[in-house]
């Protein structure tokens, strides 16, 4: 039997994916920072009824205490992985002067160092094994940062830029790595997006320009907390494209869902700068 493990499985792709990959027969290992939350008792209750091989472990990805006490468990029980998906993350969205080091660095912490603390833990299994896949959630928006959501693209185009190497170093070992780079999808993403608090910004030299935005964004019906109402899809998407590139031999190193992530890659190969620049002055004028 196939093993996979999957950080924050909380919520959103996380929690689908665990499904998905048990419904196929895998074993799951669904780790989370709170396994105790309502969705992972949901989570642990639904497996029950269905008869699901998932087993839940207490990550918090910036915590390495947290991991090594998994790495132990692995070891000790002499448990394969065959499929890590690195999917614990949030957004800090915002004007990029509104933020603190501190805030930026918290964000580089999880969507960055999460990944790299997970990956640093796991190759060794992998290694040993005979190989594996690493399956890291990268972000459309690797391709354009647009205003607000600088922070957040920087941390995840890190984890793009180091997923690209990671993928020829570890190949000699048959460690798969690859990325799957969704678009916007209707998970508590939103929810949980820090920043982008209109009273705070209000304060700022960026409150006139805030506001003027949002009221453009509101009649666009562009909601970042709620969601983006019929733009956004269903993240099952992405879920399905994360175990088709995770059972494929020898999968590309991005993997793209959703329009918006297709029309950003497109946009970075055939637009030049000057033009990018233009689109988005017309859009934050
Ligand atoms: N939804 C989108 O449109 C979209 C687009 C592109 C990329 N992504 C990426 O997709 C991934 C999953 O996000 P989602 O959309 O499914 O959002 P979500 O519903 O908010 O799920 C995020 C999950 O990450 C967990 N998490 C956050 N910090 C963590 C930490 N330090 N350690 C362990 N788990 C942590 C959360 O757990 P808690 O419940 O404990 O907070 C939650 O389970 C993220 O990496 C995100 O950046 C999302």
């Amino acid at each position: 039997m196939k093993t996979v493990l999957i950080t924050g499985t909380s919520s959103g792709f996380g929690y689908l994916t665990a499904f998905k990959f048990a419904k196929a027969g895998y074993k799951v290992f669904a780790t989370a920072r709170d396994v105790t939350s309502k969705s992972m008792i949901q989570m642990k209750e639904i497996a029950l009824k269905e008869k699901l091989d998932i087993e839940q472990l207490e990550i918090d990805v910036t915590n390495q205490e947290t991991i090594d006490n998994v790495t132990h468990i692995f070891k000790k029980r002499r448990e394969r992985i065959d499929v890590l998906v690195n999917n614990a993350g949030y957004g800090i969205l915002g004007p990029i002067e509104t933020f603190s080091v501190e805030d930026i660095e918290r964000q580089m912490n999880t969507n960055f160092l999460g990944v790299v603390r997970m990956v640093k833990s796991f190759l060794p299994l992998m290694r040993e094994q005979g190989g594996g896949m690493i399956i890291n959630i990268s972000s459309a928006s690797v391709n354009g940062s647009i205003p607000f959501y600088g922070v957040y693209a920087a941390s995840k185009a890190a984890v793009d830029r180091y997923s690209q190497a990671l993928r020829s170093e570890v190949r000699q070992f048959g460690i798969k790595v690859a990325m799957v780079e969704p678009g916007g999808f209707n998970t508590h993403f939103g929810k949980n997006v820090e920043g982008l608090d209109e009273e705070k910004i209000k304060e700022t030299v960026y409150g006139k320009w805030f506001k003027k935005l949002t009221a453009k964004r509101k009649a666009l019906k562009i909601d970042t907390k709620k969601g983006i109402m019929g733009w956004l899809r269903d993240p099952k998407w992405v879920v399905n494209k994360v175990y088709r590139v995770a059972n494929t031999k020898n999968p590309p190193l991005r993997n793209l869902v959703g329009w918006d992530a297709y029309a950003l890659s497109l946009g970075k190969r055939v637009i030049p700068d000057f033009i990018w620049d233009w689109i988005v002055r017309a859009y934050v004028k």
